[in-house]
């Protein structure tokens, strides 16, 4: 019900979304992912708008394929034009357009989680990550704790918090892994 509205929004928003980021918009979530040591061939950063959370996938594990995913296309416009070694696709979070098992990491930037989603794309062992760029202050903002208890219900491990700039980032395991 919702899905056009927000698609509308952020069409809008796409060709100034960059001028107004902060200049540590992505600092939670480049130190939550620096703690991720495995190796990883896919990665999928989720809510993607113009592209900077996948930029950062790209950059911390490069031999990967990345993908980005988002509903609003005039955000996917400028991803592609701003990150062109990174494959954007339209597609909606709560019905991912992927095959089951098919990343070794799923992101997050300042996006609303649907956690059974995250769950099916995730190879068993594979790390998620949601980051809030400005803690509590973030307009798109869970509760830590929160998203704990829902990671544990569905038999994630090694949830961590992970704090750096003004932002919060969240890690944690699907289950199955070694
Ligand atoms: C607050 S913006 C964050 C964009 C980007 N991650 C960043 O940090 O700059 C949220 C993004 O999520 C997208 N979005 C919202 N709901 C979505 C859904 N159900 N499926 C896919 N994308 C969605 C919006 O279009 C928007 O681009």
């Amino acid at each position: 019900m919702f899905r056009p509205l927000i698609r509308r929004q952020f069409d809008r928003l796409a060709p100034v979304w960059d001028a107004m980021r902060m200049e540590d918009t992505l600092a939670s979530y480049e130190a939550a992912l620096a703690r991720i040591g495995d190796p990883v061939e896919r990665a999928l950063d989720v809510g993607t708008g113009t592209g900077a959370g996948a930029r950062a996938l790209h950059q911390r594990f490069p031999s990967a394929e990345v993908v980005g995913v988002d509903l609003a296309s005039g955000m996917l416009d400028e991803a592609r034009r701003l990150v062109p070694d990174v494959e954007f696709v339209e597609g909606d979070a709560s019905k991912l357009p992927f095959g089951d098992a098919s990343f070794d990491v799923v992101a997050h930037n300042n996006m609303i989680p649907f956690l059974n989603e995250v769950r099916r794309v995730l190879r068993p062992g594979g790390w998620t990550l949601f980051a809030f760029s400005s803690g509590p202050e973030t307009p798109i903002w869970v509760e830590p704790d929160r998203l704990r208890r829902e990671f544990e219900r569905r038999g994630f491990t090694d949830f961590a918090e992970i704090a750096a700039g003004r932002g919060v980032g969240v890690l944690a395991r699907a289950p199955g892994g070694d």
